[in-house]
């Protein structure tokens, strides 16, 4: 009698097991599952795209080590190509590649910071090792229109220069606490020859990477996205 019973659960399970095969083998059920299964997990398939936005990561050490005039000419072009609101492009890219102005915008950004009440920021400024711009060879002042969307479009430039970057073998690093340059250096703005009613939205250090102190591990929490 057991061993009947046996027979018919496994016989069933035969039957299922087919059934599930010939089915994947039509619709490739198991790719749609195993795929979805992944997307969870944040890992997909990966291609070149994925793979740039895996990569990518803020670097905050760089070679002394100029940025090919080409490369930051499509790094950049590629910047403008991103999406808009009403395609509006708000926006404005001032490429600094001149090693005098980087320093002179670091000097300011550390005057401004060392004169700021945020005692974290105080103390970055005063560390012996302070370059706002971690020494990189290029960046990329991006200043915006007054418009309810062009934070959001600078977002979207930001990321796409720094993906096409990535795709060139460079790092970047967006940073927002360089703005402090503008207090400690007033004349910056016109140095930077930033659009009149524009505002500074962020600057994006460029180059390559080296070794060094602030290496880091990329990570993201798991709990943000809700699957329905
Ligand atoms: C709007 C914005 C402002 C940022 N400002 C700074 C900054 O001032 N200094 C800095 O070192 N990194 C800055 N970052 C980089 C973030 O710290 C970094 O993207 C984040 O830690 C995630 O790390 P990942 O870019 O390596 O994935 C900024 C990033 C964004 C998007």
């Amino acid at each position: 009698m057991d061993v009947f019973v046996v027979q018919i659960i496994h016989d069933r399970k035969a039957v299922l097991l087919y059934l599930v095969k010939a089915a994947d083998s039509m619709y490739n059920i198991s790719n749609v599952f195993q795929n979805e299964d992944k997307r969870k997990k944040g890992r997909i398939t990966m291609n070149d795209v994925l793979n740039a936005i895996m990569e990518r990561k803020s670097v905050r050490n760089y070679a002394q080590v100029p940025v090919a005039a080409e490369d930051l000419r499509q790094i950049v072009q590629a910047a403008i190509w991103a999406p808009n609101a009403m395609n509006k492009q708000g926006w404005h890219f001032t490429v600094v590649s001149d090693p005098a102005l980087i320093t002179k915008m670091s000097d300011g950004c550390r005057k401004g910071m060392a004169e700021c009440p945020v005692p974290f920021l105080k103390e970055r400024a005063a560390s012996e090792n302070f370059h706002a711009f971690f020494r990189a060879p290029a960046v990329i002042v991006m200043s915006i229109a007054e418009d309810k969307f062009s934070a959001f479009d600078a977002g979207a430039a930001a990321q796409t220069l720094c993906l096409a970057a990535q795709s060139l073998g460079y790092g970047t690093c967006i940073t927002a606490s360089t703005e402090f340059m503008f207090a400690g250096d007033p004349g910056l703005r016109d140095d930077l020859q930033i659009p009149e009613d524009y505002r500074f939205i962020c600057a994006i250090t460029l180059g390559k990477e080296t070794d060094g102190p602030d290496d880091h591990v990329r990570d993201r929490k798991e709990d943000v996205i809700t699957w329905l």
